[in-house]
């Protein structure tokens, strides 16, 4: 292979050695191939990488879903960086602060996993609804025994995502709550005005039931949500997913006046419990289950976990590292794919038809607590290497679009991977934030093949692809290019052939930074933002040159 790692739609990025006990042969075996082939010689850096798309031949669909975000109770997540509340000086509407809500919007955030995380199983929907004088104050448990006020519940909630231009992804209580509390949530959420429970809501000044679009059905519960064995899992999940039933008859579509239950346009997918590990237990369970369920009960997803953190617990910092760490993040997010494909195998064997998707609702960066911060805040930086990050995660989920559905980023604003930053009245967008708003035009997109020379980036004993790429076709016909360049230090020069087009023009944008660890500060907003950047398009081919540790999106005229 003349040293580079060729990529394409079979072939997805290679598998540098990753961690994790169980897979450990298997990773073995990846890493002794990566080290074999990082021992021939490279191509000289000033070659141009060939890349070839087939534009007149299409893939799945890339299912917006995939662009979707967690937000979790959890040190200043929501209290300060979603809601500051009515009476703050902080510009707001309705109490959600009007920066956030600005900025979010223009993601188009698919969907917000909401209430958490390991705090969705301790979360008594009750504390939080009605008058907020009048609200429980309890304790979070999970997350650093923060006072929660229960000022954001349920109805903020629903403001909060109706405004941002958003769907509901709710998390029941699986953990220390009950089948009942679960199904009594769902009915003071989505139930007609004149149920006793829809009629509560409207007394909250909802009357219109609330659209679920996704139930996620417990959380962790191999650890955080119960520590549950898997058999005993699926027994419990089978009857969440009986009786916790979403009673918007317009979204399920069982308002048909003919009776019985025929599905709406939209309706909602409970997501069961899955891995959060290579180890198969809980996917073969679950899938096994689902494989021989009856009319009374389904799932519509099963949910995986996995964050780049290298090992627990995290200790990478978020700021002033060095190319070492770089790289080695870089790698560890590669086993990514491992995940995805080694539970998509377990899947595929009861469900080849891929009805069930496969939900990653936690990934990212999960890096050390910025220095000062408060422990179980999960408060962190962000630089221009978690959006190189974001971009791999990103273009491995697209590449598995057949299975991978729906995502979650952990999470939203000021915990781990963050889109947004904020202090007080002070707030900053991160590097994750801008690639995310790169992505857009991913959204509900059409895959197109693509191969291409990754090549090999080297520091030391890490050994990773230099390249990434995606490339799509958006829904309004047009034809976009991600392209990464993984490389600390060299640029690389891109040719790239469209087959079945004339390409006229190539321009879009393109994030970078002059060092591995730039971050966007408070002082310094815009350190790491996106810049404008127009290829060379000649005879129908695309030329251009990607600096070191960027990510670089073209839109091509035809
Ligand atoms: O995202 C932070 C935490 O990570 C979540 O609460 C939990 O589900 C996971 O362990």
């Amino acid at each position: 292979m003349n040293g580079c790692v060729i990529m394409s739609d079979k072939c997805a990025l290679c598998k540098a050695a990753a961690k994790g006990d169980g897979m450990r042969k298997l990773f073995s075996i990846v890493a002794a191939v990566i080290a074999a082939t990082s021992a021939s010689s490279s191509p000289p850096q000033a070659t141009p990488i060939s890349v070839s798309i087939a534009a007149d031949r299409a893939g799945p669909k890339i299912n917006r879903d995939i662009f979707g975000q967690f937000a979790e109770n959890l040190g200043t997540g929501i209290y300060g960086g979603v809601w500051v509340g009515e009476g703050s000086t902080i510009p707001n509407v309705r109490g959600l602060r009007t920066d956030v809500l600005t900025a979010l919007r223009a993601l188009k955030v698919p969907s917000v996993r909401w209430p958490g995380g390991c705090f969705a199983d301790e979360y008594h929907w009750r504390d939080g609804i009605g008058p907020r004088a009048k609200r429980a104050v309890t304790v979070n448990g999970s997350w650093g025994n923060a006072l929660e006020k229960n000022d954001f519940g349920t109805d903020e909630f629903f403001d909060f995502i109706q405004q941002i231009g958003s769907e509901a992804y709710i998390s029941v209580n699986m953990g220390s709550g009950s089948v009942k509390e679960a199904a009594d949530w769902m009915a003071y959420m989505t139930a007609d005005p004149g149920t006793t429970a829809g009629a509560e809501r409207a007394a909250n000044g909802h009357r219109d039931p609330h659209k679920v679009k996704f139930l996620g059905i417990g959380n962790e519960s191999w650890s955080c949500g119960g520590a549950y064995r898997s058999e005993y899992y699926v027994d419990e999940m089978k009857r969440y997913a009986r009786f916790v039933r979403n009673l918007n008859l317009k979204q399920q579509g069982t308002d048909n006046p003919t009776g019985g239950s025929v599905a709406g346009s939209n309706p909602m997918q409970r997501i069961a419990v899955g891995p959060g590990s290579p180890g198969t237990d809980y996917t073969e369970a679950v899938m096994r289950a689902w494989k021989g369920h009856d009319w009374s009960w389904s799932i519509e997803g099963l949910s995986l976990h996995n964050y780049t953190w290298v090992s627990w617990p995290p200790s990478y910092a978020s700021t002033g590292f060095g190319e070492r760490e770089y790289a080695t993040l870089i790698k560890d997010t590669l086993k990514m794919e491992d995940m995805i494909r080694i539970h998509s195998a377990v899947m595929d064997k009861y469900d080849p038809e891929k009805k069930v998707p496969l939900v990653i609702d936690e990934w990212g960066v999960w890096l050390a607590k910025l220095p000062g911060s408060r422990d179980g805040f999960l408060h962190q930086q962000n630089s221009i290497r978690d959006a190189i990050i974001a971009s791999i995660n990103l273009n491995m989920f697209t590449r598995h679009a057949d299975r991978v559905r729906m995502t979650a980023i952990a999470q939203m604003v000021n915990v781990l991977q963050a889109m947004i930053l904020t202090d007080g009245p002070k707030m900053v967008l991160t590097p994750t934030y801008h690639l995310f708003k790169m992505y857009v035009p991913f959204q509900d997109a059409t895959r197109l093949p693509i191969t291409f020379d990754a090549g090999i980036y080297r520091f030391g004993d890490v050994s990773v692809p230099r390249i990434d790429a995606i490339a799509a076709r958006a829904a309004d016909g047009k034809l976009w290019i991600a392209l990464t360049n993984i490389d600390a230090n060299a640029p690389a020069q891109i040719d790239a052939q469209l087959q079945g087009i004339w390409a006229r023009t190539a321009s879009g944008t393109v994030l970078t930074a002059d060092r591995v660890d730039a971050v966007n500060t408070y002082d310094k907003p815009d350190s790491v933002v996106p810049r404008q950047i127009a290829a060379r398009v000649s005879n129908g081919r695309i030329s251009l040159t990607l600096p070191p540790r960027s990510v670089t999106v073209l839109s091509v005229t035809e």
